[in-house]
């Protein structure tokens, strides 16, 4: 048969041309004797319209009694439409010329749609718990519409990028092992399980193999996988499986190259998702409106003790050598957009005993670490920091970080070998995606998220 064209590449240039296309039944409506067909494919849809003088009533009544998300194909000739059309349907008609004889390739007989979806709440309206869960169990029918098409979309152009950014640099992309004998973070959230009668843990982050990379001379090494976390909390922003992207360099001079990377890196990232995915931000805005991240080319970097500063300025309570809390957070996002009109910025400099065993003290006041995190609309994309590359000194902190240390002994002994400065960071490529568009809820960013209540779909 004939290629099949895109309904989004359904363009100017190609009307009066003959196309074959497929998509989903949308809408049906009967007209007369003309039926208008919206077929949508990929989160686009273009207006088909049939007529029964050119094909026939016999092949009218079945088109007529199509269920809707089924998947057919059909031949036409692209025109513009009479009056404008609305939405995402893009301002062309496909008139089927032919018999439509291939049109009944109906793959999938779809019983609920994304509308049945939206009225499953109280009452049919949404009730935002039900719906999410109602959409979530739902996911397959869930993801075909043009927002979560969009925002799937969004997320490879962002994977993409960060790779673009690091193959030049000559930043060898690294596969660490999931299965692990001790857990990488420390604190509660590990899963635990039976390794042929070996206690185990799955990976709670690619931290100490990463690290383990530069110690084997491999000087600045990435990766991309998924991350295990056993969280209890069910939030907005908690999964107990998401993917890291994560970076792991040695440090020529300062800590501060690291940040000067990730400085670069989430501006070009911005730039280019604004120009390559221009339809993709209107479908998701188009659902979830939002707007645009405001961001600065030099990415601005304040101590913690500056933060804690601007808050005590405006009237919080926080601890100077404590962790901000999700709502200390957000404040704080407030303030600096307030002041340096930027929702994307650094925070460093941490205080030690909120970082894990791993960071590098401050070498000038050990209350505080060469650590930092990044934050877009006021909620933490990416921590990152300085390592310890000194082996006692690593051991004493696993200690007092009450890490059991036989669990991660190679991990110790491969500084024993020597070790240059390093250092690097990891971020939540759902939460990036999350943030870039303001969306609510971490899960509409998770293909098919897991959380503390979620094994599936
Ligand atoms: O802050 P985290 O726990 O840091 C690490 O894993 C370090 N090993 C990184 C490093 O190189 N220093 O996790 C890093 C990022 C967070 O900033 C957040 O974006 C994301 O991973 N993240 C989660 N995303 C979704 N669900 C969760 N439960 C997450 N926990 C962390």
């Amino acid at each position: 048969g004939k290629e099949l064209t895109d309904v989004s590449n359904l363009v100017e240039e190609i009307v009066g041309s003959e196309v074959s296309i497929r998509g989903r039944v949308h809408k049906n409506r009967l007209v007369g004797t003309k039926l208008f067909v919206i077929l949508r494919e990929s989160g686009f849809t273009v207006q088909c319209v049939v007529e029964e003088t050119r094909v026939g009533a016999n092949m009218i009544k079945f088109v007529k009694q199509l269920s809707r998300e089924s998947v057919v194909e059909l031949i036409g000739v692209v025109s513009h439409p009479k009056k404008p059309l609305t939405g995402t349907t893009q301002q062309k008609n496909v008139l089927p010329r032919r018999s439509l004889l291939n049109l009944p390739l109906v793959v999938e007989d779809a019983a609920r749609s994304e509308s049945d979806i939206e009225k499953s709440g109280k009452d049919g309206k949404p009730a935002a718990r039900v719906l999410q869960d109602t959409r979530l169990n739902n996911r397959v029918l869930d993801i075909r519409t043009p927002a979560n098409q969009a925002i799937f979309r969004i997320q490879c152009q962002v994977q993409i990028d960060i790779m673009i950014c690091h193959y030049p640099n000559r930043v060898l992309e690294i596969h660490t092992p999931k299965l692990m004998a001790g857990s990488s973070e420390g604190g509660s959230a590990v899963f635990r399980l039976d390794y042929k009668g070996q206690p185990a843990c799955l990976a709670q982050s690619p931290q100490l193999h990463k690290q383990m990379a530069i110690c084997g001379d491999m000087r600045r090494v990435f990766e991309v996988g998924p991350v295990f976390r056993a969280e209890d909390s069910f939030t907005h922003r908690h999964l107990c499986e998401f993917v890291g992207l994560d970076v792991e360099m040695e440090i020529r001079m300062h800590y501060s190259e690291i940040m000067d990377l990730v400085g670069e890196l989430f501006p070009f990232i911005f730039t280019k998702i604004e120009e390559r995915c221009p339809k993709e931000l209107e479908s998701v805005k188009k659902q979830y409106p939002f707007q645009s991240l405001k961001f600065l080319p030099q990415t601005l970097r304040l101590t913690f003790a500056e933060g804690i500063q601007m808050l005590k300025e405006a009237g919080e309570e926080v601890d100077p050598l404590g962790d901000l809390n999700t709502e200390s957070e957000r404040k704080l996002g407030q303030l600096v957009l307030e002041k340096y009109k930027t929702e994307f910025y650094m925070l460093h400099r941490y205080p030690l005993a909120v970082r894990p065993f791993y960071t590098m003290p401050y070498e000038n006041d050990s209350n505080y670490s060469n650590s930092f995190d990044v934050f877009i609309r006021g909620e933490e994309i990416m921590s990152g920091a300085q390592r310890i590359h000194d082996p006692e000194l690593l051991e004493k902190r696993a200690r007092e970080c009450c890490i059991d240390v036989k669990t991660i002994s190679t991990y110790i002994d491969a500084f024993r070998y020597g070790a240059p400065p390093h250092g690097g960071f990891g971020v939540g490529l759902e939460r990036v995606v999350m943030l870039l568009c303001a969306l609510n809820n971490i899960r509409k960013t998770s293909l098919f998220p897991r959380d503390s209540q979620r094994l599936t779909p």
